[in-house]
Formats: C-alpha cells, structure tokens, sequence
C-alpha cells in the first residue's frame, strides 16, 4: 500500500526519486523519505512535500531508493518512515507489503544481540539484509537469503553502501515495474512515475529478484535460476497523468468521462450492435457454456458489477452473484467450475482480496476473467483472460471515470453473452445503439456542473445522508453514498428504498439528507412513494429523475437534478454521474484533502 521509486544511473538521482515520490503519493501519503547513494537518508512524516522542503540543494547522488508509506505497522512517525537502514548502516530498503512473520524473525535477530529503532516490520528485513552482507554476501544473494526466511509480500529495493551503483529489487504480491533507459535502470510501484523518462517497461512477477545497474537488469527467481521478463511499450501520456489544469485529480478524471466511455467502446461496439472483445478469447468456451456467473470486486469495483450483474441478467438471461471479495475467499467455495465463470473488477488490478479471490477460484479450476484498468496488473496477468478499460491513470482516490469505464466493458460483456446465448434481439439491439450514444448523454449530464456546485454549497453541512435506489439504481445508491462519505467525510449509507422503513428511516429529521434515485424506469412508483415518505419526516430531499417527471418531483422535494433520458438499462450510467460531481463540490465546500482522502490509499494492497 506504499509508493516506491529508484534510480540508478549517471545523472542526479534526487529529482527523479522526489518527483516519483509525488506521482505515487495517491499510494500513501503518511509520511516518505529517501536514500541517496553516497549521501544518505531523509525522511519525514506527513506529505512528500514535506520531505521535499527538508532535502538540501546539494543531495546529489547517481543512485538512490525512496518510499511513500500509508502505515501498517507502527504509527505514521518520521522514525518509522522508509528507507530503513540496519544497524551498522551497511544496507538501506524501501518495502511495500507486510511481514507477517517479522515478531519472530524480530525475536530471533534480538537474541542474537540486534536492537531496533522503529515500529515496523520492514526494519526487520533490512536487518536481516544487512547481517548477510556483512557476512560478506553480494547484496543479490544476501535478499535472496533474507525473503527465503520471510512470510508475507513485498515490493522491495534496497541498496548496499558498499554497492553504490547497484539496486536490487523483489516482488512478491506487490507491485513493482522496472524502466528501462539508455545508460539509467528505473524502478516503480507503477508506471506514472517513469513517463517523463521512458517508455520501456519490464514487469516483474511474484518470486522475481532483479538486480539495476546502470546499464542492464538481471531478472532472478528466488527460487532459482534467471528469467526473461519481456519489455512493454507504455503509451499513456505525461500529460494524462497530469491534472490538465483543473483543481484536483477526481474533477479532471470526472470530465474525462465521456472520453473515457469512448475508449472503452472503441473498436469494440459495432454500428449494428454487434460486440467483438479481444480480450476474452482464451475464455470463449467458458463464456459460451456459462450458466452461471459470479462477480467480485471490492469498494466501487463490486457496485459496478453490480451493474454488470443486472445487465447481464436482463439481456444475456445468466443468473448472476456479486460476492465481495473479501468475503467470497473465507466462504465455503460453492462454485462449480464446470459451468460458472469469476469475474473479478478492479481498476488498479492490485486490490489483495480481489487477487486472492481470483486465486482462490484458480484453485478450484473455474475460469477468471478480469476487468481492469493497469495494464500488466497482477490481476489482469493472473486471470485466465481480462478486458481492459483503457481509461488512462485514475490518480484521485475516489474513483470516478474508471467506475464508468468498468460499467462500459461490464455491459459490452452482457451483449457478447447475449450473442453467444442466443438472446439477441430488439430490446439488446436497442441497448446497444444507446450505449453507442453514451458519450454523448454523459457529456450532457456533466454539463450541470455549476448546478451542482450551487446544490452542495447548501447541502455541505447535513448531518448524515441516505442515498435510496430501486432495481439498477441499487448499485448507484451505495455508490453515491460511498462517493460523498469518502471524500466529503459525512456520513452517509446508500439504501434499496424498500428497506427504508425497516429502520433506517428512524433517522431522518430536518438537517438530514435523503437522495432520491428516481429516473424513468419501472420503478418511478415507488421511488416517488419512498421520495414522498421521508420529505413527510421533514428531512432534506434531493431527486435525481429524467425530463418527464422534473415538474412531478419538483413538488415534493427541496431540488431535483435532470439527467437525459435514456435506455432504461443505461439509467444507471448517468444517475451516478451527480452523485459524484455533489460528492466532490461538498468535499471542496468542505475544505477536504479531495484527491487523498484521510486514512484511505488507491490501491489497497493489504487485507
Ligand atoms: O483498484 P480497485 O478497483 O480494485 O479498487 C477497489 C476499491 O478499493 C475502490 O473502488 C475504492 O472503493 C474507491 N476508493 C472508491 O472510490
């Protein structure tokens, strides 16, 4: 759950490592530090930017390791911050990951007369690092012969005094990426970081050890022998990764919809409606003999399959489950790999539960197929086969383009199922010429910016939230809630409406909020009948409905956003698109970190 960064090579180090350091900060941001060879370490607790003010003009250095942490063990102090160094000071190591044996190893290293200085189970490792080189190992083989006694995961780098221009790297269950540059090796916890300096990657894989020089890279399994890892080509742009201008992360990712709906279309959904998916050949007898499908994710991810779950039921008439998964590995596994396939959504494709719930399906020979955004992503490299979004970076925490763009290739799957289960039709080919025009409904939708903006100033001081859906607007219930308690910090839980006077309604009282999803579908109703019961307890009401019932609901609640109207089916896509703009216009009225959110990190990599 931390950010790492190394460069070794022939130009001054320290640019590059704090400038990484801020590009990964969405990974961590409790406090960082770094390590330059012949120079030292400095560390600090709080934002990158603390660390920057606090390293001297002169900490040139043509290597160096650095670390952006979001704590796990011991608190986020500078003591406890990363690189962490062994006694003698001989090895100094950035990890990302846990060490669950580390009291142990800890305990151990102790008797044998070791002291430490920190909270953390990282220090732990760069003891026992530097205890094998000052047995006289090469810093490689000393790694090697720490992580054989670990359990847990890491990313890791670390760097030997008596080594300079070498960085040796680990991963296991975190990620880590090396860039590769005439004369210089890179190394990150992901992509962004390298952009500026180059477009040549090499992923590592869980067990790999390698070893940066200057002028190569040596990929080594720790369980023995090298191995061939081939480059990549990154084609994001410096500039996507960039906020184009706007006030944060979340603003500029949540215009990019539109665009971001594109790319997941494009090359994909035909003029007639057919779906062509690159991704999923390896799985199209999986696909074609489904007669179940079992969807996971976590956070956001599990309410966009959601609306994956539901499409693909109407149209493709699969029944579909959404598990979460940090559940679905703890239960008894009740998934028949002879007719079931697992999808498993994640935008980072590193979320733990998720992988080990795609691994936990492997286990039992049912066959994986990823939605996700990182190409390369453990997930994405784990599943049998994936789909990507192509939405770009997603930077702020709180997603919002790629939880579309999961929505997007989520409801291209349940056309394709439709096509192989034989259930095209007029309604499907209908769906379909819709979604063809969503760019453009999503693009009107966010035209209502200032509208909302206006709305969160009035509605930023509520003292809770129930965000209420029906049927497809469920999943946009939960995630409207998600949306405004994770970045605006009021509490706020997403309802079915029929669950309302269940109990949750006792809440209500004037500096309440209710949001109503109540657009033109099937359920309109009985949404206005739940809309109508809590304006009766004289909360605070929002409705969110299509053109032909504004006026209606005009009367019955304090304001009413428009959205386009639309596909039935397709409501969802754009009922959520308010719910995130309210959520980051009250976060901002609010003074609140939008794009880091306290306590909260992008991609949460523990469980
Ligand atoms: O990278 P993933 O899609 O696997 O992440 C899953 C969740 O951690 C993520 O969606 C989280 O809920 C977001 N912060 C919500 O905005």
């Amino acid at each position: 759950m931390c950010g790492i960064v190394g460069y070794v090579g022939k130009k001054n180090a320290t640019p590059f490592l704090l400038d990484g350091l801020h590009a990964l900060e969405y990974r961590g941001y409790d406090s960082a530090g770094l390590y330059v060879a012949g120079k030292g370490a400095v560390k600090r607790a709080g934002k990158v930017a603390a660390l920057t003010a606090a390293v001297p003009s002169d900490f040139y250095g043509t290597a160096g390791i650095a670390h952006t942490r979001w704590a796990t063990h011991g608190a986020p102090t500078e003591t406890n911050a990363h690189p962490h160094t062994d006694e003698g000071g001989s090895v100094w190591l950035v990890h990302n990951g846990i060490i669950e044996n580390y009291a142990e190893l800890a305990a151990e290293l102790h008797a044998g007369g070791a002291t430490f200085k920190t909270e953390t189970d990282s220090e732990v490792l760069a003891a026992l690092v530097g205890k094998e080189v000052r047995a006289g190992q090469t810093l490689e083989d000393a790694v090697a012969c720490a992580l054989s006694r670990v359990r847990g995961t890491y990313g890791l780098a670390v760097m030997s005094v008596t080594e300079p221009e070498k960085i040796v790297v680990a991963r296991l269950g975190s990620p880590l990426l090396i860039g590769v540059a005439h004369g210089a090796r890179f190394v990150a916890s992901d992509a962004t970081p390298l952009l500026p300096h180059t477009r040549e990657v090499v992923y590592l894989e869980d067990g790999d050890l390698a070893v940066l020089t200057p002028d190569a890279h040596v990929v080594h399994r720790l369980d023995g022998g090298t191995a061939t890892r081939a480059s990549a080509h990154l084609d994001w742009s410096v500039e996507a990764a960039e906020k184009n201008g706007q006030e944060h992360f979340m603003l500029k990712e949540m215009l990019e919809i539109p665009e971001t709906i594109e790319r997941a279309l494009a090359g994909r959904l035909g003029k007639d409606g057919t779906v062509t998916l690159g991704g999923v050949k390896d799985m199209r007898a999986p696909l074609r003999g489904a007669r179940r499908i079992v969807l996971t994710g976590c956070g956001s991810a599990a309410y966009s399959a959601q609306i994956g779950a539901t499409l693909i039921e109407r149209f493709a008439g699969i029944p579909c489950e959404v598990v979460l998964a940090s559940e679905l590995r703890y239960r008894p596994f009740l998934i028949d790999p002879k007719d079931t396939v697992l999808i498993a959504v994640s935008q980072s494709g590193e979320t733990l539960d998720t992988l080990e719930a795609v691994r936990e399906a492997k286990r039992h020979g049912v066959p994986t197929l990823g939605i996700v955004n990182v190409v390369g992503s453990t997930i994405s490299r784990e599943t049998d086969a994936s789909i990507y979004l192509h939405a770009g970076p997603e930077i702020s925490v709180a997603t919002t383009k790629a939880f579309i763009g999961q929505a997007t290739v989520l409801a291209l799957l349940a056309l394709s199922l439709a096509e192989t289960h034989d259930q095209t039709n007029d309604e499907t080919r209908a769906f379909a010429r819709e979604l063809g025009r969503s760019p453009s409904l999503a693009r009107a939708t966010l035209s209502a910016r200032d509208s909302i903006a206006t709305l969160a100033q009035k509605y930023a001081n509520v003292s809770g939230a129930f965000f209420l859906g029906r049927g497809a607007e469920t999943p946009i219930a939960f995630e409207g809630a998600l949306k405004l308690k994770e970045v605006s910090y009021i509490h706020a839980e997403g309802y079915p409406a029929g669950e309302m006077k269940h109990g949750p309604i006792a809440l209500l009282d004037p500096e309440f909020l209710v949001v109503a999803l109540a657009p033109g579908d099937a359920l309109f109703e009985k949404m206005r009948s739940n809309l109508q019961e809590a304006a009766a307890r004289g909360c605070r009401t929002i409705a969110v409905t299509t053109p032909e019932h504004q006026e209606e609901l005009a009367r019955l609640a304090d304001d009413v956003i428009v959205i386009p109207k639309t596909h039935e089916a397709l409501l969802p896509f754009l009922t959520v698109l308010p719910l995130q703009l309210f959520a980051y216009e009250v976060a901002k009225a609010r003074g609140c970190h939008i794009d880091q959110p306290r306590n909260l990190a992008k991609s949460v990599t523990v469980e």
